[in-house]
């Protein structure tokens, strides 16, 4: 039986000029993660934060800090973002030479470690590292910007991640990243998600409204238990 699937608001939409007030805000309307984006203006064409910021932000939230690195090299700066207060630390395949040596550094600093893959990047990728992971990304955007749409073909690519773990055995959270809102948030837990980022459907209409937007997001399943 599925459970509610957990909802990670992408501070990329929150207001940058409060931004300790924000996740303080999403943390009180009943978030399960803080995803935080880290872009390089390099491996993607953005520019956000680095561990600084996220070390001011660790005191205004006790959840899991959930930190996507869209940069590159990664290695460099994985201690850094452990030290500021992630919890997980999810790279790119991309991003680097040896994955396995990235996600080993991860985990060797005591933390979670997590795979994102692009839309173009396969599965397979993973084929010789699952036993390595926390967590799987299937990116339904391509990386870089908030506020883009899903692309459809990401559906096929949950299920079939959703399918291998199960068949794994391990506890390897699937979540899934770029344009996920209310009316697609559905389909994407039915196609075995169980994180959903959400920047743009989670921060519309002012921290009033963030309770109800999560709520929505995550869907009936929240409100019976489960099932
Ligand atoms: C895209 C980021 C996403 C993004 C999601 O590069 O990894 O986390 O902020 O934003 P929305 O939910 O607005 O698509
Ligand atoms: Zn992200």
């Amino acid at each position: 039986m599925q459970q509610a699937p957990r909802i990670a608001p992408s501070i990329l939409a929150a207001d940058f000029a409060k931004l300790g007030e924000e996740v303080r805000a999403v943390t009180e309307a009943g978030a399960d993660y803080i995803h935080i984006d880290i872009m390089d203006g390099h491996f993607v064409p953005n520019l956000t934060i680095g561990p600084a910021v996220v070390a001011a932000l660790r005191p205004h939230s006790p959840l899991t800090f959930d930190v996507h690195l869209m940069i590159a090299p990664a290695d460099l700066y994985i201690p850094a973002f452990v030290k500021a207060g992630a919890d997980i630390v999810t790279v790119h395949p991309e991003s680097g030479p040896h994955l396995h040596r990235s996600l080993q550094l991860i985990k060797s600093l005591g933390k979670k470690a997590g795979v994102a893959l692009n839309p173009a990047t396969p599965l397979d990728v993973l084929d010789h590292v699952w036993d390595d992971i926390d967590l799987v990304t299937i990116m339904s955007v391509n990386p870089g910007f908030g506020g883009q749409s899903f692309i459809a073909g990401a559906l096929s690519k949950i299920a079939a991640a959703r399918k291998r773990i199960d068949a794994g055995g391990r506890t390897i959270d699937l979540e899934v990243d770029g344009g996920v809102n209310n009316e697609n948030a559905a389909e994407i837990i039915a196609a075995g998600a169980d994180v959903l980022v959400a920047g743009s459907a989670t921060f519309s209409g002012g921290p009033e409204a963030y309770a109800q937007n999560i709520r929505t997001l995550r869907g009936p399943a929240a409100h019976t238990g489960g099932s």
